[in-house]
């Protein structure tokens, strides 16, 4: 019902799309984010966006332990750890998907255990390559977007007006008016990546998980879409971003906040300027790290000695 009588409320917000199409492509992008994420429901509890607290998670091998963590409202964060560092089994358990063997988990202010996780799903937008799996290779990229509705409503259905035109600005948002019209299998890497940035704001999320995607874009692709969530986390409204990561590269300016894992616990979490140290990223990668850092970007350098491949 809330989204329903959100979109009955969107038409007022085709004013700042109008700006947005006078002006050239790539300056106009503020004005859209603006419009497509006005309106999102306020969190019950605006403060804390994820709280974990002794978290647990063990199958065949303890794969989670001890994790404590806590995302306020207004931070970004970026998890950090090697491959099998657990960062991917953390996402999960955020989102229901992988239960707790023990310790507490609160995202939105909902109670992991107490509240209808599949409700806490709605408010919670995920990119990662498993959702590749969902999409099928006919669609285009606005197909892709819209598809994102469903997330919120639940059941397949007509499109509404109110709807396309939230996609519309999408499109815009996500700087993929060109491929409007593109079948998803052959559009680019980066090109996806944007396209289910798109489809996962598409159910106005309060909380925007994305789970390495970075993964398959060359230096240049990598970059320009760096550079385009840059800009997404430059504007008002936006939800509370988690990238995962094993590349500091990717830690650009906007992100507030990091959290170190090494296998399965948290080496530490913070403010970047205390995390993001040379002493720190050695412990998580288990080799003898240099950390630069440079105009707000960071860069490591992996030093060779026996046991290390670089
Ligand atoms: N359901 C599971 N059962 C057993 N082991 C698992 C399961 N899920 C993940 N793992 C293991 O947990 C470790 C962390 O995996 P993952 O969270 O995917 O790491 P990352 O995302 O940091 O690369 C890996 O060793 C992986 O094989
Ligand atoms: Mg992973």
């Amino acid at each position: 019902m809330r989204w329903r009588a959100f979109l009955s409320s969107k038409s007022s917000s085709s004013k700042a799309g109008n700006v947005l199409a006078s002006r050239p492509a790539g300056h106009g992008a503020p004005f859209a984010f603006s419009a497509a994420l006005n309106g999102r429901a306020p969190s019950r509890n605006p403060g804390t966006v994820i709280s974990v607290s002794n978290l647990r998670i063990q199958r065949e091998i303890v794969i989670l332990e001890a994790i404590d963590w806590a995302v306020q409202r207004g931070e970004h964060w970026v998890i950090l750890g090697a491959n099998g560092s657990g960062k991917t089994s953390l996402l999960s358990a955020l989102t229901g998907y992988t239960p707790p063997t023990a310790g507490e988990i609160s995202v939105l202010g909902e109670k992991y255990g107490k509240s209808d996780w599949r409700e806490l799903r709605k408010r919670v937008g995920v990119v990662s390559s498993s959702i590749y799996q969902l999409m099928e290779g006919h669609q285009t990229a606005l197909d892709a977007i819209v598809g994102g509705r469903h997330a919120v409503i639940g059941k397949w259905g007509q499109v509404s007006a109110a709807e396309m035109r939230q996609a519309e600005k999408l499109l815009r948002m996500i700087e993929a008016e060109s491929i409007r019209n593109r079948p998803w299998r052959v559009l680019s890497q980066g090109e996806r990546q944007r396209v289910l940035i798109g489809r996962a704001l598409m159910a106005r999320p309060e909380l925007l998980i994305l789970d390495e995607p970075c993964a398959g874009l060359d230096p240049v692709a990598r970059e320009r879409f760096l550079q385009f969530l840059g800009r997404l986390m430059q504007l008002p409204n936006t939800p509370t971003l988690v990238l995962v990561t094993h590349h500091v590269e990717e830690i650009i300016p906007p992100f507030s906040h990091v959290l170190l894992l090494r296998k399965g616990t948290v080496v530490a979490a913070g403010p970047k300027s205390k995390i993001l140290t040379s002493r720190l990223l050695s412990r998580v990668f288990d080799a003898s790290v240099q950390l630069r850092h440079q105009r707000g970007r960071y860069s490591m350098a992996v030093s060779a000695s026996a046991g290390v491949v670089v």
